[in-house]
């Protein structure tokens, strides 16, 4: 949700900085701006549109070669629409101090009132203007105090950039609640919002704590607390293969994660269990016994990551024989929450910075939950901030829907349910250990899977014109419709929605006519005479079925129009392969529509705002 970068040192800022934000791109892409501290002072260039209109814009105007100090931005709107004016950097009238800004302002028609009684004017829509101004205002000589003052005054979410013309040499970075990190390079220093932006420059790098400001030169990085205080962060290696974020010959981001699901979650999974097949989940806080108390679990998180959630839900309340709850996260925080220290609070994200999701993290704590993360980014403020972190090793996933995520975050948190099962006796080991085995030979079984893919592109190729689209299923295969119906939709703009097949005669079959393509997800077996009984409903109302199936399965494919044979394997490893060939549908789909699949409209990768 918006990407800030800034770079000090002696190499040419703009190349550096465009490079950086095609990097951040995913974060949001409906504007971008770069600012350079020139010999005439701050110069701004900035555009509605994508990073490939800035450089053209710069290419066009520029003559600031030479300059080595600057900060840019590619913009998620949430404040005005996304046009040229709205766009960041924003420059203070007086031209002295330049912000990016990732976050939002809450207070910031307080500020603005406030500012315009002190003469100042604004000519921009957004809460973002407030804080060059309002910095501007606290302004007397010294950078640092007028920073630290200003922020005093803000209310909500931010990851800043800034410049001031009067220190040319030096980038003010300051950060709550929006991630930012700080890059250490040799005779150079980097701020960005992920470590893709600038991983092409430098792997030493640690992330800004809360509240707290950083002052980059070429040569140094100070940071501060919100006392101004010392702070000294210890410096993370990366050691990511830079080659893990490029495309690597696949046209998209999205299939090349799609195909590295098999690797991600042995990667995720390998770790943490031994050869004897006791899980090691590496727990420093949460012992045993604290898992044997837990009396209920919730599972909080946004988007894909709650689709995650709801499976999980079922896989443990079943395992576990304990009440489980999924919640949206941006829903938990205000529903007055009944969690106690007995509660066990899950939280999920790949990002680790989805603020509705931290927000939820929060309250949970703050009313007493026992709280587990299972995280994507090593070292983000979820990760950060939970009780536990579980990491899925998934490495970088840059296509804004997402797929290898969401696959190790449920092998993980099937993992995590086995050991809790075990721990408190509700599963035999002998039956632990048969699930055990049975998640190992996943990724196997996803390969299976992604080896022939004619048949879902062939599917594909006769609905990628449709409407509308309804999933449909029991139990698992429900939870599992609603992730692969917001696939579909996020990335194909096609309508869809998922249903517990048992509720659409409940009101929604009513839009079922003639052609109206009904995908019926059919692997729970407990309940698959039912779901034919619901394939039938709707096919007599003109629906086109495509059931996905188990492959020992004879029953299903003589209703419906189409099937998708899953390979056989236990009901664990079910969920983890069924969304793929729906992965795949959906990336077909858009790929035939000529959709701008790894960034859908209006999206972006990281939702750091409320
Ligand atoms: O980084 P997070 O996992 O916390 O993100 C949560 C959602 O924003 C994310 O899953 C979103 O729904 C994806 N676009 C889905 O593909």
């Amino acid at each position: 949700m918006c990407g800030i970068v800034g770079y000090v040192g002696t190499r040419e800022a703009s190349e550096l900085l465009l490079e950086a934000l095609e990097k951040l791109e995913y974060r949001g892409y409906d504007s971008a701006g770069i600012a350079l501290i020139c010999d005439a002072g701050i110069v701004i260039h900035k555009t509605r549109g994508r990073i490939a209109d800035l450089r053209r814009i710069f290419d066009e105007a520029t003559d600031d070669d030479g300059c080595t100090v600057g900060i840019g931005h590619t913009r998620w709107a949430t404040h005005g629409e996304p046009s040229d004016v709205n766009s960041h950097p924003h420059l203070s009238k007086s031209k002295r101090v330049a912000v990016v800004h990732n976050g939002i302002i809450e207070n910031y028609i307080e500020l603005r009132r406030h500012l315009e009684q002190h003469g100042y004017t604004f000519s921009t829509e957004t809460d973002s203007e407030v804080v060059s101004e309002l910095i501007d205002y606290c302004y007397s000589g010294d950078p640092v105090a007028a920073v630290r003052k200003a922020e005093q005054q803000l209310k909500g979410s931010y990851a800043l950039g800034i410049l001031f013309s009067d220190f040319p040499d030096q980038i003010i970075a300051l950060r709550k609640d929006s991630p930012l990190i700080i890059g250490l390079g040799e005779g150079e220093n980097f701020i960005a919002s992920d470590i893709p932006a600038i991983l092409k420059h430098t792997r030493n790098v640690f992330r800004l704590g809360e509240r707290e400001l950083a002052v980059l030169t070429a040569q140094r990085v100070r940071v501060l607390d919100i006392f101004g205080n010392r702070v000294d962060h210890p410096v993370d290696h990366i050691d990511w293969d830079a080659a893990a974020a490029e495309k690597g010959g696949y046209p998209h981001f999205m299939i090349k994660e799609i195909f590295e699901q098999p690797e991600a979650i042995r990667k995720t999974l390998a770790p943490r269990i031994r050869e004897d097949l006791s899980i090691d989940l590496g727990f420093k806080r949460l012992t045993d016994e604290d898992l044997k108390g837990i009396e209920s679990i919730k599972i909080t998180a946004c988007g894909s990551a709650y689709h995650v959630g709801v499976v999980a839900k079922h896989f443990l309340q079943k395992n576990l024989r304990l009440p489980v709850e999924a919640v949206l996260a941006s829903e938990f925080r205000y529903e007055d929450p009944i969690v106690d220290e007995k509660t066990l609070v899950i939280i999920v994200s790949q990002s680790g910075e989805t603020l509705d999701t931290l927000y939820a993290l929060r309250e949970a704590k703050a009313r007493g939950a026992r709280t587990v993360s299972i995280v994507n980014v090593l070292a983000s403020s979820i990760a950060n901030e939970s009780e536990e972190v579980l990491y899925t090793w998934a490495g970088p996933e840059i296509a804004v829907a997402t797929t290898k995520a969401y696959s190790t975050q449920l092998a993980l948190i099937q993992l995590f349910g086995l050991h809790m099962a075990r721990i408190r006796g509700n599963l035999s080991e002998e039956e632990v250990k048969s699930q055990i085995t049975a998640l190992q030979k996943v990724p196997e079984g996803v390969e299976k899977l992604l080896e022939d893919v004619k048949s879902v592109q062939y599917i594909a190729s006769l609905y990628f014109n449709c409407q509308d689209v309804f999933f449909i299923g029991r139990n698992m295969d429900y939870a599992l419709s609603l992730e692969a119906s917001l696939k579909l939709k996020e990335i194909s703009y096609i309508h869809s929605e998922a249903y517990a097949a048992g509720e659409l005669k409940h009101g929604t079959i009513s839009l079922i006519e003639d052609g109206t393509l009904v995908i019926a997800l059919c692997t729970y077996r407990p309940l698959l005479e039912k779901m034919i009984s619901n394939i039938k409903e709707v096919s007599a109302r003109g629906a086109k079925v495509l059931a996905v199936i188990n492959e020992s399965d004879v029953q299903t494919g003589t209703v419906a129009d189409h099937i998708i044979r899953i390979p056989e394997c236990a009901d664990i490893a079910l969920p983890l392969l069924t969304i793929v060939p729906l992965q795949l549908f959906a990336y077909y789909i858009a790929s035939l529509k000529g959709c701008d699949i790894d960034k859908p409209r209006n999206l972006a990768k990281s939702v750091t705002v409320e």
